[in-house]
């Protein structure tokens, strides 16, 4: 039995709403490590559907949740999620949710400065949700935060807020957007004191005896390897580390208590916001993929760009994200495509590359590498077991595996939950 620590290994919305769901309901705590409520999934249980931008699946399935101090809270929204998960007959309340003292709170002053930025960004805008996720982490790192526990501490808050205020009022000011006053921040803080207060604790107590009581732990990565402020294509990425690595530090646990590290990716590959993509494609074939991925953005409802698989990036996620196996997602959706191309590497300026190099000139001129595979004309859609499987696709997972150096451990071939194949349990180890 070990932990399992679940990422994206593409740009974000790989699937990992079902994947992780699954794995919820074997879980005994479900965390969330990093990002804040620029994440989306939804979820089907029963004959309700919940949309969670914040809150670790797991609560929905009656399993504790946890988010941790690597995670950027806004407590609006974590409230209105929590009434509206509620209003659908979920008990959420401070017995299932419980959120790291030292987290960082997302303010009002957070998602204004970021939309005035991508506003004066212009044609240049990184394309980002718009709720504040980037200023807020800046403000952390910044050590001028407002975290959970300050809402405990007045005289804490009024002093962080001038620090803050100045910061920001200067900008915002210089991008033409409107100011913050002190007072009613500070009276927002205060109402909000006493609701979110309930929910804070120090959970890497509670996450370390969780650990040697020997319960299953499942950590909930949100955005994907490609968005990693680090790792990804800078500076079109999310402000957070998306690697495994991360649940260590956002959570407060030992590196060695992460375990399995499930890596999500599409069956081909999609984003949204700005920034390369060379796999991406313009046609009617980049069309069909989105119709039928019904490729839509959970949190901002944007069309996502479609293209091809990429396995010289996938490979890259395997490797710096540290990815034991990979679940591929939504293979069916290349159901009929008469050829299929998986991207295997790189051409920038004539040169051939078999990873994207850091570069954001290299990034944006690089061309794919492909190969080109048949394609299957039976259906992979709700296929079950193996055998289900045309010959085909299974060439195709297996081409895929070879490439990106791990193996495909789940197999997931429709939104419905009981449409997936498990070759290997990550719980298991
Ligand atoms: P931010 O995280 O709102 O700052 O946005 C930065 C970039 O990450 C933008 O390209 C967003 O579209 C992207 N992004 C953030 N969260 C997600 C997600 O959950 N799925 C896919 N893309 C995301």
């Amino acid at each position: 039995m070990t932990n399992v620590a679940v990422i994206g290994a593409q740009w974000g919305d790989e699937g990992k709403g079902k994947v992780v769901d699954w794995l919820a309901s074997r879980a005994d705590i479900v965390v969330r490590f990093q990002g804040g409520h620029n994440a989306g999934h939804t979820l089907v249980v029963g004959n309700q559907t919940y949309k969670l931008s914040l809150l670790p699946s797991g609560v929905v399935r009656g399993k504790l949740g946890i988010i941790g101090n690597g995670v950027v809270v806004d407590p609006d929204a974590l409230l209105a999620e929590i009434a509206r998960v509620r209003a659908q007959g979920m008990d959420v309340g401070p017995e299932t949710l419980r959120i790291a003292e030292n987290a960082t709170l997302i303010l009002p002053l957070h998602p204004a400065l970021d939309k005035a930025r991508e506003a004066a960004r212009g044609e240049s805008k990184i394309g980002t949700t718009g709720r504040g996720i980037g200023p807020a982490y800046e403000d952390k790192v910044a050590r001028r935060a407002i975290r959970v526990c300050d809402l405990a501490e007045p005289e804490t808050m009024s002093d962080k807020l001038d620090e803050l205020l100045l910061h920001h009022n200067t900008l915002l000011r210089g991008l033409g957007a409107e100011t913050f006053e002190k007072q009613a921040l500070l009276d927002k803080l205060l109402a909000l004191a006493p609701q979110i207060l309930p929910f804070a604790e120090p959970v890497w107590e509670r996450l370390d005896e969780a650990r040697r009581a020997g319960k299953r732990i499942l950590f909930e990565g949100a955005q994907g390897l490609m968005l990693d402020v680090d790792h990804g294509t800078y500076p079109y990425v999310t402000s957070s580390n998306t690697v495994a690595a991360t649940a260590a530090s956002g959570a407060g646990i030992a590196p060695s208590a992460i375990g399995f590290v499930l890596g999500i990716a599409k069956a081909y590959t999609t984003r949204v916001g700005s920034g390369p993509f060379p796999t991406e494609l313009h046609d009617a074939t980049g069309e069909l993929l989105g119709t039928r991925g019904f490729e839509f953005g959970t949190v901002t409802g944007r069309k996502r760009r479609c293209g091809w698989f990429d396995a010289a990036m996938v490979r890259q996620a395997v490797k710096v994200g540290g990815i034991t196996g990979l679940a591929l997602t939504k293979i069916d959706v290349l159901d009929g495509l008469e050829e299929l191309k998986i991207g295997v590497g790189y051409n920038i300026d004539g040169k051939m590359y078999t990873h994207l190099p850091a570069g954001q000139r290299a990034q944006a001129k690089a061309t794919p590498v492909y190969e080109t595979m048949e394609g299957w004309s039976g259906i992979t859609r709700g296929a079950r077991s193996w055998g289900d499987l045309p010959a085909q696709a299974i060439k195709y997972i297996r081409r895929v595996e070879e490439l990106v150096e791990a193996p495909v451990t789940l197999l997931s071939t429709s939104p419905e939950r009981d449409d997936t194949i498990l070759m290997r349990d990550p719980f298991e180890g």
